[in-house]
């Protein structure tokens, strides 16, 4: 029988209780850096060293982090659904924790980009001053998303396919950690709307309309849903 198809898309948050910090959007800062300063092209042209730097310091924190129950718990929901991750994070816990259909919308650590051209390669070391593109020698910098570059989101038909894919076959929309605020989130929100099952999993009360929140931290949280999805109960 064909499973039902269930989308996870996710935040920070969903990687907080494996010790990888949110973004703080209240006060601008992002691991006691301005986020101007770290995670923007101008930041980057300003001060290449200071932005290599701190995505060094991500790569080498998330290789010390463990997927946590929440991570876990969306890789078992694989023996029952056809799972799509969208994830607006840079880590790699999902796939770590078994998850085999993962975007990452706001790209990766673990892969390294041309400042000039097209080029994209993985990396296993950081992004240093002088690593230079193999096809066009300019320097290279982590594939990350910045603020005010484009997110790597699937085709816009693709989404429309999981959608009605959804509705006519009674899926599940989970949003987990995540502040919903930058894009793609509230257009995500919108287009998934005709979903009837929808979950929002976050300690803060954030809660777009039709969802039904599940108010804590996402391990404790997930773990509930997850539970409750394999016997067959709605939350
Ligand atoms: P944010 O840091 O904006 O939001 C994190 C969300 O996680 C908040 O809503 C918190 O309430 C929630 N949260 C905190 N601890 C949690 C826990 N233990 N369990 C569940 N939820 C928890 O992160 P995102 O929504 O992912 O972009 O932000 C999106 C983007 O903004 C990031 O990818 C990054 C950031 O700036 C770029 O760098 C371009």
């Amino acid at each position: 029988m064909r499973k039902r198809l269930m989308v996870v898309f996710s935040g920070a948050g969903l990687s907080a209780e494996s010790g990888l910090p949110t973004f703080r959007a209240a006060d601008g800062l992002w691991e006691n850096q301005r986020v101007e300063d770290v995670a923007t092209p101008e930041g980057f042209n300003r001060d290449p060293k200071l932005v290599l730097e701190f995505y060094a310091a991500r790569l080498k924190a998330c290789r010390a982090a463990a997927p946590n129950a929440a991570h876990l718990a969306i890789s078992r929901l694989q023996d029952r659904y056809d799972v799509v991750n969208f994830t607006q994070n840079v880590d790699d816990l999902l796939e770590r924790a078994g998850c085999t259909h993962v975007y990452h919308l706001h790209g990766s650590l673990f892969r390294r980009r041309c400042t000039a051209c097209e080029y994209v390669g993985d990396q296993s070391v950081p992004v240093a001053i002088g690593d230079s593109c193999p096809q066009c020698a300019a320097q290279l910098r982590p594939d990350v998303v910045w603020f005010g570059e484009g997110v790597r989101m699937p085709p816009r038909t693709k989404i429309a396919r999981m959608i009605s894919q959804m509705v006519t076959n009674l899926g599940v929309f989970i949003c987990i950690g995540t502040s919903l605020q930058v894009y793609p989130a509230a257009r995500l929100v919108t287009d998934f709307a005709r979903v009837r099952r929808k979950y929002v999993i976050n300690p803060e009360p954030v809660r777009p309309s039709g969802f039904t929140l599940l108010q804590g931290p996402a391990a404790s949280q997930m773990v509930a849903l997850a539970d409750a999805l394999e016997r067959g109960d709605c939350l």
